[in-house]
């Protein structure tokens, strides 16, 4: 038999497990696997961190989303937020799904191209598209939503030396009662930006404005503020089918609606305090046909919506490096999961469970990733079953923006897997290696040696 390992005892005050005003603490089950695989074969086979996401999951939750629109509104489409996730394998479900793409760089849009998205269906946001960018994608004949005057008179200067008129939108920021404002993107509403871009470029005679367009924050717990920025851009459209009698094609309301994760600082977990996605479909929809528009010929809805689709498809595994005590007393377990690889630990609590069995014995620890870093916190407080060394740990809610806001920073970023639905396991991002990275790097001839 293994011989058990030593840890050093401490004496402290335990409120572990007792009944509190929520009631008995419920929430610890061992996640031995995922999508039926064990977790545990899984770091096997791809090693330790990995990240694992489930097709499955994507999928219900996209068709999920989208009955729960197109129940309520005729036209409705999503376009896929490359940043929330662009891994290709991720952003083809999206597109297998009937999801257009919707990009915010000329990096984002070569890779929406080379996954096949026609042109005429990647909608090209952002505050920077060079000259290069924006001819190609007027070529393409895709959907530029301007974001500032700079980029309108650059696509005018464009268009007059082209035969072919730009398809535009313009992104429009707005009051929705939610604060701080959202006001560095796109024109506003309130005080005539977005009405004054309006006019230059029905003035212009050379672009096609056929969209409205706004984002209005991200993490939304609000379905009002939804319904009022749906009212503001049905206002505006009717505004340009009266002076211009223009009809415009589509209101895209842009991503923002929250998963179900835990934001640090909230009194109430994720799932108690996001209302269901339904409340916005809800709130939209009516905004939207309850407005004076012709009912005969409505905008298509598009939804760009990003993190409540598939941050609960993603799971990052890891693995219990170490454990000890700081100077307070206090358990400090260490895994091999930083900072660098989990970006979104900085607003969230993610929620961290054991991937194997435990005992009764519950403490108070910080969990800290691998970095030689102070600030390589992955949660500063956290009750849990105690871990040992080369345990086993899976992190929760990790579908959005880490595989894209990742660093390689002291640590290599990790393999990432996806489960299908026949519970088979894909390697969709290879792990990185040393030599990938230095195949970035050159070094200047006097340079190349060294004598110590
Ligand atoms: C223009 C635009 N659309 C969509 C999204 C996706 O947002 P979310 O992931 O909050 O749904 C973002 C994210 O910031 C965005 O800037």
């Amino acid at each position: 038999m293994e011989k058990l390992r030593y840890e050093r005892p401490v004496i402290q005050k335990l409120n572990t497990g007792l009944m509190n005003k929520f009631g008995m603490n419920t929430e610890y089950l061992p996640m031995k696997e995922i999508e039926g695989i064990p977790v545990k074969d899984l770091i096997e086979q791809y090693e330790s961190p990995l990240f694992v996401l489930s097709e499955n999951k994507i999928r219900t939750k996209y068709r999920d989303l989208y009955t729960s629109f197109s129940v309520r509104y005729p036209k409705v489409q999503f376009a896929w937020s490359y940043k929330t996730n662009y891994l290709n394998a991720v952003c083809n479900v999206f597109h297998q799904e009937g999801s257009w793409a919707e990009v915010v760089s000329g990096f984002e849009y070569e890779k929406a191209l080379l996954n096949g998205v026609p042109g005429d269906k990647i909608i090209f946001n952002g505050p920077d598209k060079s000259l290069a960018e924006l001819r190609k994608a007027v070529q393409n004949e895709s959907l530029i939503h301007i974001d500032h005057l700079d980029e309108l008179y650059a696509l005018i200067e464009m268009a007059k030396d082209s035969n072919q008129r730009p398809k535009v939108a313009i992104r429009v920021n707005m009051d929705t009662g939610v604060y701080p404002m959202w006001d560095r993107f796109g024109l506003n509403y309130e005080n005539g930006q977005a009405w004054d871009a309006i006019n230059k470029i029905m003035a212009s005679n050379v672009i096609n404005l056929v969209g409205l367009h706004t984002h209005i924050g991200t993490f939304m717990l609000s379905p009002n503020a939804y319904a009022i920025a749906a009212s503001k851009l049905a206002e505006l459209s009717l505004r340009i089918q009266k002076k211009f009698n223009k009809r415009i094609q589509y209101i895209d309301l842009g991503g923002g609606f929250p998963s179900t994760n835990n934001l640090k600082g909230a009194y109430l977990t994720g799932s108690d305090l996001v209302p269901p996605l339904d409340d916005y479909a809800e709130a939209i929809s009516s905004a939207l046909l309850n407005s004076s528009m012709d009912a005969n010929e409505l905008p298509i809805l598009i939804l760009e919506t990003g993190r409540a689709l598939i941050d609960q498809a993603g799971y990052l595994l890891g693995t219990v490096i170490a454990n000890k005590r700081l100077t307070s007393g206090k358990r400090a377990t260490i895994l091999d999961i930083g900072i660098n690889i989990l970006f979104t630990s900085f607003w969230y609590n993610h929620k961290v469970t054991p991937a194997q069995d435990f005992s009764d014995y519950r403490e108070e620890m910080e969990l800290f990733g691998p970095l030689c870093m102070n600030i390589d916190v992955i949660r500063e407080n956290i009750n849990l079953p105690t871990l040992k060394k080369g345990d086993h740990v899976v992190i929760q809610n990790v579908g959005a923006y880490n595989m894209t806001q990742w660093m390689q920073f002291i640590t290599l970023r990790p393999n990432v897997v996806m489960i299908d639905s026949h519970k088979k396991s894909h390697l969709i991002r290879q792990s990185e290696t040393v030599e990938y990275i230095n195949s970035m790097e050159r070094i200047p001839e006097h340079l190349n040696k060294i004598t110590l």
